[in-house]
């Protein structure tokens, strides 16, 4: 989609020879496939051949289960929360972002983020750790709900936008709310074509020119994701609708640009008071303009390879890290075996972890740097000023690839770019604080939040019905 609107330059044409090259490839040996599964159906139109029976408005996964087993088996394979087959960064367990990574908490002050944040994990949990997470309260907006239960299209589709305003936990009294992602939030029931059903995704393809009743198979096989997995904010001005900041690019620099000009903060800092910016797994985003995105590479080629039962293909439906299926997920386009890709994958999430870490606690030292400076009488207040307004970009670009799930994996170079963003942003600002502080002739002293201080996360002992 942004494919239109950036510049495709030599790179792109090498690109594209190389995916030529892997391409002829691939045809040659999807034509030999073929012919040695002539009997068996055809990968790409494996539910042709099947009669279903699913009504409208249908959501539980456990009906439309029943006319594609393998499809629904794979699917629940998302309850699984042990990470035994642990491949790198990713993970399924729900541990806690900021006792892992204490800076969170000062970084967050005064949101709710700072007092709880866990790892994401399979889809089907989807409600059930939006029901516990101690973020949400009696006053939370309905909008919280948006990427979690197939129930929302047709809750807006009742209610317009008033169905964002009103409190979730008004929704939750309703069972149809309770069922997590599921079949309805991808497909037609009567055509199991995919579908954009989410109205925020809706919206936003529409203020780019894009019907998104008329994307083409490849494009879905990304949009279906970038439903959920996107920076989003709520429109205080609209009833608190989710909405999606894309208007001027995918680039962490083009939506703090849009923010900027609405002047939007998610929160005021509890230590410095400056609005703040939240990102939101920014996984579609970050994605864009990525080597894998330029080449048509889509979130379902890796996240959804085809696996086999018998001698019957499927796409899997469990979301998980690639890695624990390189081989499906990777061996389709690279041939230099599961073990080196995943090499390379820790490689580049290596480098990019490293930055991540050392982005977070400069960000977390100028911001404590404020704290303290704003108490020494006679401070220049411009200097400590231009400080608070670094402290949102730091903030903004270091989340950017912290909220981002792939530890920089699905577009290395924007990540490290952000980082690099990040750590000029908050060094700047620093260096401005001692300025001011030097000229007062005061001194401060910061201490970085520890481990130990990270607020518990909840138990959860309740299980999805699917
Ligand atoms: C070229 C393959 C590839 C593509 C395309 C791809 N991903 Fe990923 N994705 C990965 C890898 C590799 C990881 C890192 C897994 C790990 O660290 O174990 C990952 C991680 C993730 C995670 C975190 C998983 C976890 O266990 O917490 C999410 C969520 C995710 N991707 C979503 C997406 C979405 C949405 C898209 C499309 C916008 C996408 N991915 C496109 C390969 C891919
Ligand atoms: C997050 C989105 C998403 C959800 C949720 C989802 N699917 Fe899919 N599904 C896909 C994608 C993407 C494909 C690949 C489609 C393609 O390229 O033809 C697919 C393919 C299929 C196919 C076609 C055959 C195949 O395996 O490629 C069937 C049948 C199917 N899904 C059934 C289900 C069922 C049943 C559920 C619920 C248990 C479900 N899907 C939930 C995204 C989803
Ligand atoms: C309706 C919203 C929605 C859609 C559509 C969606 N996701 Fe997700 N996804 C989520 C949420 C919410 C979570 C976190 C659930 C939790 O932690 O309880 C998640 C988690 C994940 C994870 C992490 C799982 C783990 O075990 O850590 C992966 C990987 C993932 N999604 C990939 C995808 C891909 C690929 C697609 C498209 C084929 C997709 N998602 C479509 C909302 C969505
Ligand atoms: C549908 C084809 C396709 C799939 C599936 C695919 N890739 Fe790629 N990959 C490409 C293309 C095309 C490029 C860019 C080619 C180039 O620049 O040489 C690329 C480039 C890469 C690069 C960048 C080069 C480098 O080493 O820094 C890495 C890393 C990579 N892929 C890893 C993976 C992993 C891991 C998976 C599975 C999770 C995967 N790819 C799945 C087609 C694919």
């Amino acid at each position: 989609m942004a494919n239109e609107k950036r510049g495709k330059g030599d790179n792109k044409l090498e690109i594209n020879r190389k995916l030529g090259k892997i391409y002829k490839i691939g045809l040659a040996l999807l034509l030999i496939g073929l012919l040695l599964t002539a009997c068996s159906r055809n990968v790409n139109q494996p539910v042709t051949a099947l009669k279903w029976d699913i009504s409208d408005g249908e959501l539980d996964p456990k009906v439309w289960g029943k006319y594609f087993p393998h499809q629904y088996t794979s699917y629940q394979k998302n309850l699984e929360v042990l990470d035994e087959d642990k491949a790198n960064y990713g993970s399924s367990e729900r541990s806690s972002h900021i006792a892992s990574y204490p800076w969170k908490q000062n970084i967050w002050a005064g949101y709710g983020f700072s007092i709880d944040y866990n790892e994401d994990r399979g889809h089907v949990w989807s409600v059930i750790d939006l029901k516990n997470t101690q973020r949400v309260n009696d006053q939370t907006v309905g909008s919280c709900l948006t990427c979690k239960s197939p129930n929302v299209p047709i809750l807006y589709e009742k209610l317009g936008d008033d169905y964002y305003a009103t409190p979730l936990k008004e929704h939750l009294k309703d069972p149809n709310s309770m069922i997590p992602i599921s079949c309805a939030n991808c497909h037609d029931n009567k055509t199991m074509e995919l579908k954009i059903v989410q109205p925020p995704l809706r919206d936003a393809l529409k203020k780019l020119g894009k019907d998104p009743d008329k994307l083409s198979h490849q494009e879905k096989r990304t949009l279906v994701c970038a439903q959920c997995h996107v920076e989003y904010y709520f429109d205080k001005e609209n009833k608190n609708r989710v909405t999606f900041p894309w208007t001027k690019g995918f680039e962490p620099a083009d939506i703090e640009e849009y923010y900027d000009e609405i002047a939007f903060a998610d929160w005021q800092h509890a230590k410095t008071g400056q609005g703040m910016l939240k990102t939101q797994h920014p996984e579609y985003e970050m994605y864009n303009d990525s080597a894998h995105f330029t080449a048509g590479v889509s979130c379902a080629d890796c996240h959804m390879p085809y696996m086999k039962a018998g001698n019957e293909k499927y796409s899997s439906h469990w979301w998980t890290s690639p890695l624990k299926t390189a081989e499906q997920s990777c061996g389709t386009c690279h041939k230099d075996g599961p073990e080196a890709r995943r090499e390379r994958v820790k490689y580049i999430q290596d480098k990019v972890s490293e930055q991540l870490h050392k982005a977070g606690q400069l960000a977390e030292e100028l911001i404590l740097s404020i704290e303290a400076a704003q108490k020494i009488v006679g401070v220049d207040s411009d200097k400590l000023n231009e400080a608070k307004a670094l402290s949102r970009r730091a903030v903004w670009y270091w989340d950017f690839v912290s909220a981002e799930n792939s530890m920089g994996f699905h577009n290395p170079e924007k990540a490290l770019h952000s980082l690099a963003d990040s750590i000029d942003y908050s060094r700047q600002g620093i260096a401005l604080v001692k300025e001011a502080v030097a000229q007062a002739g005061g001194s401060i002293t910061i201490q970085p939040a520890k481990t130990e201080d990270a607020n518990p996360t909840r138990e959860i002992t309740e299980k999805p019905d699917i």
